[in-house]
């Protein structure tokens, strides 16, 4: 018999909501997670979750509408109208889980207004820290649900068999190496944002869930969509603190080197994110502004973000904030059906880690943390029921029964030949970190918002000649991580030189219109290794 029937890998909001669900449904359920249970990229998230809660000029159709012009052609239908539609009822259930959001001194949610939405249907939670307090919701329901929390342990590979999925290896803290058996394993990882050295991603984002499915030869998709948030601070702390788009729903300016403004600033964030990155280059600056001196009552609105802000010394009611795009979530990831199952049987996934279609090419602000409970929940109830492997909908429909609908695919010709079998098992730790850090460098140079085919070979190069050193038994969780972040960026590079295209988040100076002979999805399916 296996440890589990359910084993999550990550405890975020997806991760978290799953485990939920079905300990309530009496499985054996486990969660194994590199950090403590309380640390996740959820607690990062700020501005919110989108959701259309009420009657008044905000409808389900908009939001549908606004979803699917930010994916820039390539969102899954089918997945955005499930995505709006769920999306209330899960966030009801999450406030009757004990999650509190801002409300007007009048009683109703407190909205805010974002990048590419028509109307303004953000509920928040103290501000800009909305994460966390969905987080501690999560943390809190988890605590008394009967699910074993493994703590401080790096799932780095996936056992599998005739039947599907088996179980994962976990390396300890202690540097120990064990399995984990399960009969599902859930994928709820998070992002990658780690593979940029300038991102707003914690440490732990290093892309762990679509590094182990592509050596796992576990169908990938569009991870060459990484989205660069246009207003993280600009500063040495990394990861860079996140300047919320909130403060621009709420009328703060871009403004340029010589103070004037240069773009829409509630446009889609690809859209302004690459007019950032124009004028830096024109002006030969590292940043521009945010100017929010006009916001009312900023303190008791973004407290949090005022007391960051003035750690730093800066005073928004009388100070431009200086800020510069960075990397921020990965729109593609791990292929999934409508449910969360992967190509592999007995393996989903939810979250960041997931590709189930709804940002396509470029994330509508705000969808993602909606994303995890929508999509978490369905995968709960579809293991619940009994399902085990995927269904032809969502963006496996192209799989599993081409010609059915949806968009077409093509396989991205990616070289799996660099990697040893066995990793350099003397690499130091700061020979590790050395190594990180010149991958971050260079696809922070050579792949970021505007990306060329010279840039991008020197940067497969360099990423190419890292993962020669790295291999699938890792001696350590800083080993793996790099592993993870050569196997990640890899992909991205691979896929990001094929599409010879700009839409969305994915940016070619050689192409800079969107073809729509493109309108595609580039799937890595590897061999497995
Ligand atoms: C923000 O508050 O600007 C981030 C929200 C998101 O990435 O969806």
């Amino acid at each position: 018999m296996s440890d589990y029937d359910v084993l999550v890998v990550g405890s975020g909001i997806a991760g978290l909501s799953i485990a939920v669900r079905l300990s309530r449904v009496g499985l054996r359920v486990g969660v194994v997670t590199k950090a403590s249970l309380s640390d996740s990229t959820t607690i990062w998230a700020q501005g919110g979750v989108a959701a259309v809660l009420g009657e008044g000029e905000d409808s389900k159709e908009a939001h549908v509408a606004d979803t699917l012009r930010a994916g820039a052609g390539l969102c899954d239908e089918e997945a955005v109208a499930l995505l709006v539609e769920e999306g209330p009822r899960r966030v009801e259930e999450l406030i009757d889980l004990g999650a509190v959001f801002d409300r007007t001194d009048a009683g109703a949610f407190a909205l805010a207004r974002e990048g590419g939405h028509s109307h303004p249907r953000v509920l928040h939670a103290g501000g800009v820290a909305t994460g966390i307090e969905v987080q501690r919701t999560l943390v809190d329901a988890i605590e008394g649900a009967g699910v074993d929390v493994i703590e401080h342990s790096f799932a780095h590979r996936l056992l599998s068999g005739d039947n599907g999925v088996e179980g994962i290896e976990v390396l300890r803290g202690s540097g120990q190496r064990s399995v984990v058996t399960a009969s599902h394993i859930v994928l709820a990882t998070g992002g990658a944002g780690q593979v940029f050295a300038v991102t707003t991603n914690p440490p732990e984002s290093t892309g762990d869930g679509v590094a182990m499915a592509l050596r796992a030869g576990v169908a990938v998709s569009d991870v060459e969509f990484m989205q660069f948030h246009p207003t993280a601070l600009y500063c040495d702390i990394s990861p860079r603190p996140l300047i919320s788009e909130a403060l621009r729903g709420d009328g703060a300016l871009l403004r340029d080197g010589e103070g004037a403004r240069f773009v829409d600033e509630l446009a889609p964030r690809d859209v302004v994110s690459s007019a950032m990155a124009a004028t830096m280059q024109a002006q030969a600056r590292n940043h521009l502004w945010l100017d929010a001196t006009t916001l009312r009552d900023f303190e008791q609105r973004f407290p949090s973000l005022t007391q960051r802000l003035a750690s730093l010394g800066i005073h928004p009611g009388e100070d431009w904030i200086p800020v510069a795009p960075a990397a921020h979530h990965l729109a593609g990831g791990v292929m999934t059906d409508l449910s969360g199952a992967t190509m592999l049987e007995g393996l989903w996934a939810a979250g960041e880690v997931a590709d189930t279609g709804v940002h396509g090419a470029n994330r509508l602000a705000s969808n993602s943390l909606l994303e995890g409970l929508v999509f978490g929940s369905r995968v709960a109830e579809a293991i619940a029921e009994g399902q085990r492997g995927p269904s032809p909908t969502g963006v496996l429909r192209a799989l599993l029964a081409p010609g059915s609908g949806g968009l077409g695919v093509d396989e991205v010709i990616a070289s799996h030949d660099m990697a040893d079998d066995e990793p350099d098992s003397d690499l130091s730790l700061l020979e590790i970190e050395k190594q990180r850090l010149a991958l971050q460098q260079v696809m922070t140079d050579d792949a970021g918002v505007v990306r060329n085919a010279h840039g991008m070979e020197h940067a497969a190069s360099v990423v190419g000649a890292l993962a020669r050193h790295q291999g699938e038994s890792p001696a350590t969780m800083a080993q793996g991580e790099l592993s993870n972040l050569c196997e990640v960026a890899r992909a991205m590079l691979a896929a990001a030189l094929q599409r010879h295209e700009s839409r969305g988040s994915h940016e070619r100076q050689e192409f800079p219109e969107r073809d729509p002979a493109w309108q595609r999805r580039l799937v890595h399916r590897g061999g497995g290794r």
